[in-house]
């Protein structure tokens, strides 16, 4: 695969909307939904370079995916061809040499690769991931050098602020000065939680500073609607903006005529679960999520607290003949390949 020119990667970053990394809710179908929304990019869920170390490769025929699996069969990432040159592939590390093992595993797959320098969990942080990152000044070079100088897709990565606004342009400067492609900037300190206002004009002071695309962060709060996309670019001076929150409660505020009604887009969302055969416990978090205020409103949403599978889903949700469908194709292509090989 010929690299792009430095120009020709930082442009892939530039003026776009992109469905924020998320734990659990960023796989396969919520990416997909994502990009029918319009989305121009999807980023994976965090996955940490050791995990993505362990596993085996394998082409899904049945499902038409790839899927990288560990020896117990969890697959850990999930894609297929339609993502393909969307697919940002968020990384967790502390190593420069890990980092580009994991990262060469899966290139062919994605259009970029972005490391996690912002999650402030206790599993990140120990290990020296995340957030923890944010501090080490050489360790962010060697990672972020290493990465740009290897891989052929554009590297990224997704920062905290810093408590000082001096700080985290010192540190954005430092990143741009190893080649990266763009730089995410999540509004918020590492002790900071989603109640706490975003400081939009840290992201203001980093894209001022710095020449490459920086996509803004942790507006979800004030985010229903493309025209709020809008209105946060404007706030934080940032060429791009990555959604989370507001794109796991409702994906279609992509849509740029509006977002669609909340049940429409959790149908949407389990129709894609059921056909990539979604991590059923995964699957229930994130119709938890996409339902996180009507709780009380709606019997299905109480129902679906106790779900245990992608059926007790599909029964809840009214959609048993779409499930049925969807496992009745799937046995017809298995019946299929095994009689095919044995001739
Ligand atoms: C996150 N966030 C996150 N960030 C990251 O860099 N990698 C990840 O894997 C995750 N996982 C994750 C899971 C869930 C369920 C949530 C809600 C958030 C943080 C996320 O990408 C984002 O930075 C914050 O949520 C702030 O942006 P919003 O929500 O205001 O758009």
């Amino acid at each position: 695969m010929a690299k792009m020119s430095p120009g020709r990667q930082e442009n892939q970053y530039r003026n776009k909307v992109m469905l924020a990394p998320m734990v659990r809710v960023g796989t396969l179908p919520s990416r997909l939904l994502a990009l029918d929304y319009g989305a121009d990019l999807v980023y994976t869920e965090e996955i940490i370079d050791r995990k993505i170390l362990l596993c085996q490769k394998y082409e899904n025929v049945i499902l038409g995916t790839t899927d990288y699996t560990m020896s117990d069969g969890t697959v850990v990432f999930r894609t297929c061809q339609r993502e393909k040159s969307k697919l940002i592939f968020q990384i967790g590390t502390c190593d420069a040499k890990r980092a580009l093992a994991a990262a060469k595993k899966i290139q062919h797959l994605v259009a970029g690769v972005d490391v996690n320098m912002g999650c402030p969990k206790e599993f990140s942080i120990k290990g020296g991931m995340g957030a923890a990152l944010l501090t080490q000044h050489e360790k962010v070079k060697n990672i972020l050098t290493t990465l740009v100088s290897e891989l052929d897709v554009p590297v990224t990565c997704k920062i905290r602020v810093l408590p000082s606004v001096q700080d985290t342009v010192e540190l954005a400067k430092l990143i741009e000065s190893t080649g990266v492609s763009a730089i995410g900037v999540h509004g918020r300190t590492k002790s900071e939680r989603s109640q706490d206002p975003n400081r939009d004009d840290y992201i203001r002071a980093v894209a001022e500073a710095v020449r490459v695309p920086v996509i803004a962060n942790g507006g979800s709060k004030d985010i229903k609607h493309m025209l709020d996309v809008e209105k946060f670019k404007e706030r934080t001076g940032a060429s791009s903006v990555m959604l989370a929150r507001s794109a796991m409660w409702n994906s279609s505020v992509f849509r740029k005529e509006g977002p669609l009604p909340t049940l429409e887009v959790l149908k949407s969302y389990l129709r894609y679960a059921f056909f990539y055969d979604n991590n059923e416990m995964n699957t229930k978090y994130s119709v938890l999520q996409i339902l996180h205020d009507k709780m009380t409103e709606i019997p299905e949403a109480e129902q679906s607290l106790s779900a245990k599978s992608l059926q007790d889903l599909a029964n809840i949700w009214g959609m048993q003949e779409e499930y049925a469908h969807v496992l009745e194709k799937r046995q017809e292509k298995e019946k299929h390949l095994a009689d095919l090989a044995g001739g």
